[in-house]
């Protein structure tokens, strides 16, 4: 058996220790596997002192990820700290420069900085790998890079953060509101420090822009991501929408079109009895549209500390082996620049508004849908609250300008009540 693959750790959170369990209770199946041992060398974490639950005596410590990174008898910079400033892009460029392959579970840092670190790793002879860091335990990475290879990809979607579908399925199942569970997921630990990250789309927009990246060759352009989080979905409108045969999902649709490439992280209406519909809780579900191979539905956790790291110990696995691929998929001097597409593909539209409850109400709107060139496909009127009434539409496909246009148009009417609401209906 050759040399022992040589790991240096930097975090010691759950995913860290997620991947030092497996690293010492596989040991056996993973130097069957790898055709060699892997084990650890050096860590790196905040905290040296605090128990940890697993013994890390024989390995070094450095309290700098930096000092962890430059190490001269590491051959693998396991990166599972996150950020995408400060010591994790430090380190890892500090890895890089000294000559090691990076596995990382940080989805913002490839977000951001992803080409730049590619090309570095690259020229210098090493890879970057990342299955961690895009919908946890799922293998989309390698399905991607790999499984797909030899298909021109046509899109690819996904529901990639667990904590807004939590939000969404158990706003639906209890009726309780976007606060109160937004509250609870606080309660159980499954916000990001930053919450945002979760609940305003990015984590999952980040994630997005590197499957796109893989899938259409392109550098990534997470800047480009159109990107909504799922704070103002109400309660009214998971009900009304489930009443149409939809559900509404934190979706994720990146495709590359004639207009450029399209890169979406907005709340959708998905059919409620389709994979991404049917998706509940914490779960992440990635879809993958090849030329040849058609639809592809990937489902599993997306989070926690045993999906994680098995996805970063998958990727030590590969390195040792001595597979060691471009970045994303091909090599990064190749990707080329996307041109960000301006407006999305058409698309039905869900439309709920309140209107006063006289004569031609409903007939002024849908002159205004008329007038901006939207066909309606389906209409629905509810149970009047006082004067008013609640009015769904469904268009058949429309752009975005044009559903813009009609609800500028719907202002003059003088039948409004309140701000209308248009969600996207997603043909998945
Ligand atoms: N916070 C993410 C989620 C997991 O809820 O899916 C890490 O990206």
């Amino acid at each position: 058996m050759s040399s022992p693959l040589r790991l240096g750790i930097a975090g010691l959170g759950t995913v860290g220790m997620g991947v030092v369990g497996i690293v010492q209770d596989h040991a056996a199946l993973i130097a069957a596997r790898a055709g060699r041992a892997v084990q650890i060398v050096a860590v790196s974490a905040r905290d040296k002192t605090r128990d940890r639950g697993r013994d890390l005596s024989g390995y070094a410590f450095e309290a700098d990820p930096v000092a962890l990174a430059r190490r001269s008898d590491i051959d693998v910079f396991v990166e599972v700290m996150g950020g995408h400033e400060g010591p994790a892009r430090a380190a890892t460029e500090a890895a890089i420069a000294a000559g090691h392959d990076v596995v990382t579970a940080n989805k913002a840092l490839l977000a951001h900085h992803g080409q730049a670190l590619a090309l570095a790793a690259e020229a210098a002879g090493r890879s970057i790998r990342f299955e961690a860091a895009v919908a946890g335990g799922i293998p989309v990475i390698k399905a991607l890079t790999e499984g797909l290879a030899a298909n021109r990809m046509r899109r690819v979607m996904g529901v990639m953060n667990g904590t807004c579908n939590y939000i969404l399925t158990r706003m639906e199942a209890t009726g309780q509101g976007y606060n109160v569970l937004f509250q609870e997921c606080a309660d159980l630990g499954y916000l990001e420090a930053d919450p945002n990250l979760d609940v305003g789309g990015i984590d999952a927009g980040h994630k997005l822009s590197l499957l796109a990246a893989i899938a259409f060759g392109t550098e990534v352009s997470f800047d480009a991501v159109e990107l909504e989080g799922i704070q103002n979905v109400s309660l009214d409108d998971i009900r009304l929408a489930r009443d149409m045969g939809y559900r509404i999902k934190l979706l994720g649709v990146a495709q590359m079109t004639g207009r450029g490439l399209e890169q979406r992280m907005t709340p959708c209406l998905v059919p409620a009895d389709s994979p991404l519909g049917q998706l509940q809780g914490g779960t992440n579900m990635v879809v993958l549209e090849g030329d040849q191979v058609g639809q592809i539905v990937l489902r599993g956790p997306g989070a926690g500390m045993g999906p994680t790291a098995s996805a970063v110990m998958a990727d030590v696995i590969d390195l040792a082996r001595g597979v060691r691929l471009p970045v994303f998929g091909q090599p990064a001097a190749t990707l080329t620049r996307p041109v960000a597409a301006r407006t999305a593909t058409p698309a039905p539209y869900y439309l709920r508004m309140m209107l006063l409850d006289k004569p031609g109400a409903l007939a002024k709107i849908a002159t205004c849908l008329g007038e901006a060139g939207v066909s309606i496909d389906q209409m629905r009127q509810y149970g009047h609250e006082g004067v008013n009434a609640p009015v769904l539409i469904v268009t058949h496909k429309a752009t975005r300008d044009d559903i813009a246009h009609a609800m500028g148009l719907f202002g003059g009417t003088g039948v409004l009540v309140g701000d209308p609401v248009a969600l996207r209906i997603e043909e998945v």
